[in-house]
């Protein structure tokens, strides 16, 4: 996920500026732009954040009155500023920005080298002003070797592109990323999303998938790539500048829970090559290592790595590992975090390493400490997080553990091909599973209100479940402050039980998996003493709604994906419980989004 921003209008520079400032959130690990001044294109970029980049220009420099802009989260090339965007062609004559992800670069970037070209980055997107000026070097104008260019790539593209070629024009293209542009009394605009453009109009549309749009000085043209024009249908935006950032939600965190099918979807894209690096290092004895929520994804993928491809993986706390004196000679630690920062489990890893253990890190930041330290990394694909509480990185770092234990499954001979290929199949449905669980989020919004009350709630599950109780349990506890434990069911009688009297809120996860029938008599134990039961069931599960006072149903799936489907109600709850007790799940107290202190 990236940020691109475009204008045509007086005082462009600082606007440009202020535009990839409102578009921070979708990346931040470098930043450019690109100005035509005469016959000149001025090109700035670098790593790091906005801020520093802004302190660092030389403001002499930017002049212009029209120009592109980009805020990069990396997922081709580490961030660094030769991979930082705009990026050019060879003659210098054409600046392209880019959202997305294409899938034949390397293709085309071998057959562009082969027909002279030079490429000074790591990336995916600077394909295209290269393949921009091959067609221009066959004699098509920019507009017509734009859209052969376009043509040619396959993947996901929202692109911003100007050139000395024609000076007065902004050209845009978008497919499957997002692409707004938008018409003012002082110019004309395109981004990313709306907030950035918010302060210079309301007047946007939305770019309609494959469509080409040409910005000029007070005029948008839209066409199609075979050359239909269409009207262009602008809407007026009334919201105010604080929820469009938020993309409508009022909070981060709704939005990034009903982000999770695209993060999932994007996720299972992960390229093979990178899942199989890591597979060929995980030999000997493997930890999986984490903190926080990240630490549930590696409980529960223990579980998962035994049913799957029988093999024993042992889950450990960051802060715990280097303590629990582990024999780490021909040893895999695979280190999972979702910012790459966390003291913890850096000082894990280097800890292992200096023990002589492989490394394979798992996290949501390319660039990251951890990706660095690692002998091979695996990038989760869930865009930026900016919600303390994590959930879409949960989600994701599921499902990219999931690809790497059928991928070394299949190295390793414990899966057969057909097999891998099946749960590859179910996992494929996720995304679509995930979206109807969001689509009935009212129903867990009205169970919200009801628990809003209590002041203390168990959460049970068995098996990879036990991680989902946890990390359902952990989001309640720390964003609405009701008091919330996570314990294996099959433990919850030794102890924690002496706790329930009537009306102790005991919320089960109970899908129909290998342990569905023990979770029967924990829930019997529990109503015995008066408990009052939510159980997070499959689908049609009779018996369990019955003895149940509330329960919300996932889709019917295979055992592995339960404890991703059964984290999204939980989520849910959190998140309402939370709003309904008056509090902002986006900040809650005394917690950081990345712990970067021991
Ligand atoms: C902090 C956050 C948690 C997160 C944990 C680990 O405590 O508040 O939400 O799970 O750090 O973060 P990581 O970036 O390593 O996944």
């Amino acid at each position: 996920m990236c940020g691109i921003f475009g204008c045509l209008c007086e005082g462009a520079p600082s606007i440009l500026l202020q535009g990839l400032k409102r578009l921070e959130y979708r990346g931040y690990d470098s930043v450019g732009i690109a100005l035509i001044n005469g016959k000149d294109l001025v090109v700035e970029k670098n790593k790091g954040k906005i801020d520093e980049f802004i302190s660092g220009l030389d403001e002499a420099r930017l002049k212009g009155e029209i120009g592109v802009g980009h805020t990069r989260w990396a997922t081709h090339g580490a961030p660094s500023k030769e991979n930082a965007h705009p990026h050019l062609d060879c003659s210098k004559r054409i600046a392209v920005v880019h959202n997305g992800v294409l899938e034949n670069f390397l293709q085309i970037k071998e057959e562009l080298v082969r027909r002279g070209h030079t490429f000074s980055s790591r990336t995916d997107s600077e394909v295209i002003p290269h393949l921009i000026e091959e067609y221009m070097n066959e004699g098509l104008t920019l507009k017509d070797a734009l859209i052969k260019s376009m043509e040619r790539v396959k993947g996901s593209a929202a692109i911003a592109v100007i050139s000395t070629v024609e000076p007065n024009k902004i050209f845009c293209y978008r497919r499957e990323s997002p692409l707004i542009v938008g018409i003012g009394d002082n110019g004309v605009f395109c981004a990313s999303d709306i907030p950035a453009i918010m302060p210079y109009t309301r007047r946007v549309m939305v770019v309609p998938e494959d469509r080409l749009v040409i910005l000029e000085r007070g005029s948008i043209h839209v066409e199609d790539l075979k050359g239909v024009t269409y009207e262009t249908e602008f809407t007026e935006i009334t919201w105010d500048l604080e929820l469009a950032e938020k993309g409508g939600y009022p909070h981060f965190m709704i939005k990034e829970i009903f982000e999770q099918p695209r993060a999932i979807r994007d996720t299972l894209k992960i390229p093979t090559v990178f899942l199989d690096k890591a597979a060929r290092l995980m030999r000997g004895r493997i930890y999986l290592i984490g903190s926080g929520t990240s630490y549930h994804a590696c409980l529960s993928t223990s579980y998962t790595a035994s049913a799957l491809i029988d093999m024993e993986m042992r889950p450990v706390i960051s802060s715990e590992f280097a303590d629990a004196l582990l024999s780490l000679e021909d040893s895999t630690v695979i280190a999972v975090s979702q910012s790459g920062e966390t003291a913890d489990t850096l000082n894990a890893v280097k800890h292992a390493k200096s023990k002589g253990a492989r490394i394979v890190g798992i996290t949501n930041t390319l660039g990251s400490s951890i990706t660095t330290l690692s002998d091979a990394y695996i990038c989760t694909q869930s865009g930026p997080e900016i919600g303390v509480a994590a959930t879409k990185t949960f989600l994701t770092q599921l499902v990219a553990l999931d690809l790497l234990l059928l991928r070394l499954g299949l190295i390793s001979g414990k899966l057969s091909e057909p097999e891998h290929d099946l749960i590859t199949k179910e996992l494929s449905n996720l995304p679509g599973m995930v979206e109807q669980i969001l689509s009935r989020s009212n129903r867990v919004k009205d169970l919200a209100l009801k628990y809003s009350t209590k002041e203390n709630a168990f959460f049970l599950g068995r098996g990879a479940n036990v991680a989902t109780a946890l990390e359902g349990a952990l989001k309640l506890k720390e964003i609405s402050y009701i008091h919330a434990e996570g314990y294996p069911a099959g433990e919850s009688k030794h102890g924690p039980i002496s706790l329930v009297e009537p009306n102790f809120l005991c919320v089960f996860i109970a899908p129909r998996d290998r342990t569905r029938d023990r979770i029967i008599g924990n829930i019997m134990e529990m109503k015995a003493r008066g408990a009052e039961v939510f159980s997070v069931i499959t689908e049609g599960d009779k018996e369990l709604k019955e003895i149940s006072d509330e329960y919300f149903e996932v889709p019917i799936s295979s055992e592995i994906l339960y404890p991703i489907l059964c984290t999204v109600p939980l989520q849910l709850l959190a998140y309402y419980a939370a709003t309904f007790r008056g509090f902002d799940p986006d900040k809650p107290r005394n917690l950081a989004k990345s712990v970067t202190v021991l």
